[in-house]
């Protein structure tokens, strides 16, 4: 029997307190090859698996008896000020769980003045979104075949109002994912990616029989350093590099000029058995200088996540299912619902580790529970 998905509620039951309990609830909101899509990774799953086992091993050791009514929750990031250490991360279509797509979600965004880095493949266009979102907005590049058309998109961006580009580095190809596969997904006729519509089309490649479509093929058009190095000399706004995991890649991305780094696997949807991005973040932090910041995403889901990855050297950090996940469940109502959710866990978490400023976060003691 065909599965309908069950129209976004417009109240949010009484059950529904938690990250997890929204990723629990999507599975009725979406079509099934949708969900797979959605909360699949790659290959055997062990990166997806240790993004969340990552943090679990972490015990905080709160201190009593602190003032903590000083403490803010506003952290500064590549010069704009951010009220809250938790941001959406870029995530493609979002118009695959619910029709008015990112339009919904920047309602939330908005209501709850936090930031959005919004996709190149966002299914709304950047524009739309740039005047919508109040608070500071970043966008994400995808580095096209045509560094002129890259560099269009760099330039609509900046006409836009947004405050920086992040651009996502590890995913030139998609991870084998096999759940995806397996459900048959493929991305519905009315769902586009709206920045790219005017994007050139492509020479046909052709291959001698030594090479390989996906070396000498899709690879070719892969950004390398250069193109970085090119990026950051074309555009006034801070370049942010996301999908780091190589202290040494790190330190190159500072020595060029980027203003930030993403530490990031892609939510486990590239390359399977890589490192959960919270487990080599300190021997990041250690490689960089102490004022350079660093983000971090894949595995967050509780407010303790946000703080044990900010006692380990991020300055903030970003979610990425959970937003697709409430935006099924209930439209924008469920992603605002979902950011108080987070936010609150957040600050309850500060509060009892006796936390008395997010700019001492990383003297916080943590104890490693699996040594
Ligand atoms: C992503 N991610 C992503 N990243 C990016 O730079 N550009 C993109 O368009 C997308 N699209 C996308 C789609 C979907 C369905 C998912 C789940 C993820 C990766 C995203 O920004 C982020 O790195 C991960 O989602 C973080 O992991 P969590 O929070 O999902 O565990």
């Amino acid at each position: 029997m065909q599965h309908i998905p069950k129209p976004a509620l417009t109240q949010i039951p009484q059950d529904l307190v938690s990250l997890a309990d929204y990723a629990h609830y999507a599975k009725a909101h979406m079509r099934p090859d949708i969900y797979e899509y959605i909360s699949g990774g790659t290959g055997d799953e062990v990166t997806l698996q240790n993004n969340q086992n990552a943090f679990q091993r972490w015990q905080i050791v709160p201190r009593m008896l602190q003032d903590v009514t000083g403490a803010g929750t506003q952290v500064n990031l590549f010069g704009q000020t951010f009220r809250h250490p938790v941001l959406l991360a870029p995530v493609a279509f979002h118009k695959l769980v619910h029709e008015q797509g990112e339009l919904a979600t920047a309602e939330a965004v908005n209501a709850l003045e936090a930031s959005m880095c919004v996709s190149t493949l966002s299914s709304v266009d950047m524009e739309t979104l740039g005047s919508t979102l109040t608070q500071p907005k970043v966008f994400q590049l995808y580095f096209q075949a045509s560094r002129d058309f890259s560099l269009e998109l760099v330039r609509r961006a900046e006409r836009a109002g947004y405050c920086a580009i992040m651009v996502t580095v590890d995913a030139s190809l998609h991870g084998i994912r096999n759940r995806a596969q397996r459900a048959g997904f493929v991305l519905p006729q009315e769902v586009r990616a709206e920045n790219l519509i005017d994007r050139p089309e492509l020479p046909t490649a052709s291959f001698t029989p030594d090479q390989s479509i996906i070396l000498q093929g899709m690879m070719s058009e892969a950004p390398t350093w250069t193109d970085i190095d090119w990026l950051i000399s074309q555009t006034d706004l801070p370049v942010i590099i996301k999908g780091l995991l190589h202290p040494d890649d790190v330190k190159q991305a500072e020595a060029m000029g980027a203003k930030g780094v993403v530490v990031s696997n892609h939510g486990g949807r590239v390359l399977d058995q890589v490192p959960a991005a919270l487990e080599v973040l300190p021997e990041i932090r250690a490689a960089v200088a102490d004022d350079f910041t660093l983000l971090l995403d894949s595995g967050i889901t509780r407010g303790t996540d946000v703080l044990i990855a900010m006692a380990q050297g991020a300055n903030a950090v970003m979610i990425g299912r959970p937003q697709l996940n409430a935006l099924a469940v209930a439209g924008a109502l469920g992603v605002a619902h979902m950011l108080r959710i987070i936010r609150e866990e957040f600050e309850v978490a500060v509060a009892l580790a006796g936390l008395t400023s997010l700019g001492k976060v990383r003297q916080i003691t943590l104890r490693d529970c699996y040594c």
